[in-house]
């Protein structure tokens, strides 16, 4: 309603509604570089094209005549409301889209009215979006033990009300775009601000700079680790203000030693229960035999993703596998890849999803608009979704029905 009053004079949305203009507009507003990481999928990206295709694939059924003038789509999760039924997916490395960019995330999901995961490879201290709306914290989980507990508290201590761990990045996918292009986020510094801001991490540097070595001359100068401390201890900020230019090599380099953990099984996931009050989400689970064994690891939701297609290429697409993941457990079950649309959404909360997340997207509402871009491009998905149920005669998800076209 708002953009076709604000059309009567004159006035046109910021940040385009349609959303292949969206993607368009948004990639052109970014650097190459930036464009190259965000878009890119895994290998010849056949899965970021069968996310899509699938959503093609589903049809609503429309009916008629069924009183649709209230509607409730809020959903419920762990004993808490969400007044829509959709989250940020958390995506890392940010800055390289525009300075600060997380915090202007957080802003545009706080005004549009749904939670942000905050990336465990932000550009900003999980502590410096505290206050900012709702959020959770997404956990890839480290080498270290001691630095994933410290990573778990202080998500509990800063107001995250869920921990979500990523399980399908225990290594880097193969990115074509970023290899052309010689360029990792985190290999320049950006993307690391939870463990430069992290006290482990810090000691974790200083006696990585200390270990004597074999091989050729410690790459980790003391001065570097001196100024990582200092940085971890004063300045738990964005990391670009407060790492200056060049980056120090400590940090980076203890950062490409602890970030993932390739060996880790279901053995782990299981003690995850005693180490943290947090609800607890595994994200990239697509087969409901994982599904099943989630459910007996003590976990809270499952979240099924195929990250947008950047890990494996030809994996499923994640809409094909959400009915199999659904009738498996009786976990909540959220999804996320090839989300674009509240169409898109309604579909997904049809076929069981309790809540949807919302990746790309909301990136290049960022690229185009900072806080203000992000919080157009959910309101426009939250708007559509409202209309969608509505006229296809339903009152909630639960009531849509769906067919697949094949
Ligand atoms: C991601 N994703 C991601 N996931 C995660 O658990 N931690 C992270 O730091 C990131 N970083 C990240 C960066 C970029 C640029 C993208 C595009 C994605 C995956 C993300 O949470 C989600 O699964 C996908 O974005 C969903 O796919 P679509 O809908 O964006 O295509």
């Amino acid at each position: 309603e708002q953009v076709y009053r604000d059309g009567v004079s004159g006035r046109r949305p910021r940040v385009p509604t349609t959303a292949g203009e969206l993607e368009r507009r948004g990639r052109r507003a970014m650097s190459r570089r930036a464009d190259a990481y965000v878009t890119g999928g895994a290998g010849a990206e056949a899965t970021v094209r069968a996310n899509r295709a699938a959503f093609e694939r589903w049809q609503t059924v429309p009916r008629v005549l069924r009183d649709v003038g209230a509607r409730d789509l809020s959903a419920e999760l762990f004993g808490r409301r969400l007044e829509h039924p959709l989250l940020l997916a958390p995506i890392g490395a940010l800055d390289l889209v525009r300075r600060g960019a997380d915090v202007a995330v957080a802003r545009g999901a706080a005004a549009a009215g749904v939670p942000m995961i905050v990336s465990n490879q932000a550009g900003t201290a999980m502590e410096a979006l505290a206050g900012i709306g709702r959020r959770w914290f997404q956990l890839y989980w480290s080498t270290s033990d001691e630095l994933v507990d410290s990573l778990l508290a202080r998500a509990e201590a800063s107001g995250c009300e869920a921990v979500v761990v990523t399980l399908d990045t225990t290594m880097l996918g193969w990115r074509p775009r970023d290899l052309d292009l010689g360029h990792l986020p985190f290999s320049r510094g950006l993307g690391i601000a939870q463990y430069t801001s992290d006290p482990v991490f810090a000691r974790l540097a200083q006696e990585r700079a200390r270990a004597p070595r074999s091989g050729p001359a410690p790459r980790v100068t003391p001065a570097a680790v001196r100024t990582l401390l200092d940085i971890s201890r004063n300045h738990p900020g964005p990391v670009l203000e407060n790492l200056r230019s060049p980056v120090p090599r400590a940090a980076v380099e203890t950062f490409l030693d602890v970030y993932s953990r390739p060996h880790l099984g279901w053995d782990d996931v299981a003690t995850l229960r005693s180490r943290t009050a947090l609800p607890i989400v595994l994200k990239g689970v697509l087969h409901p035999d994982d599904a099943r064994r989630a459910a007996d690891a003590g976990v809270d939701a499952v979240l099924v993703s195929n990250h947008g297609g950047r890990q494996v290429d030809h994996a499923v697409a994640a809409l094909d596998a959400l009915p199999g993941v659904v009738a498996a457990t009786d976990l909540p079950v959220l999804l996320d890849s090839g989300v674009r649309t509240g169409a898109d959404v309604a579909v997904a909360l049809a076929l069981g999803a309790r809540a949807v997340c919302l990746g790309r997207p909301f990136v290049w509402g960022l690229a185009l608009a900072g806080a203000d871009g992000v919080a157009q491009v959910v309101s426009d998905v939250l708007a559509e979704l409202d209309l969608t149920v509505g006229l296809a005669g339903a009152t909630s998800a639960a009531d849509l029905e769906v067919t697949r076209r094949y």
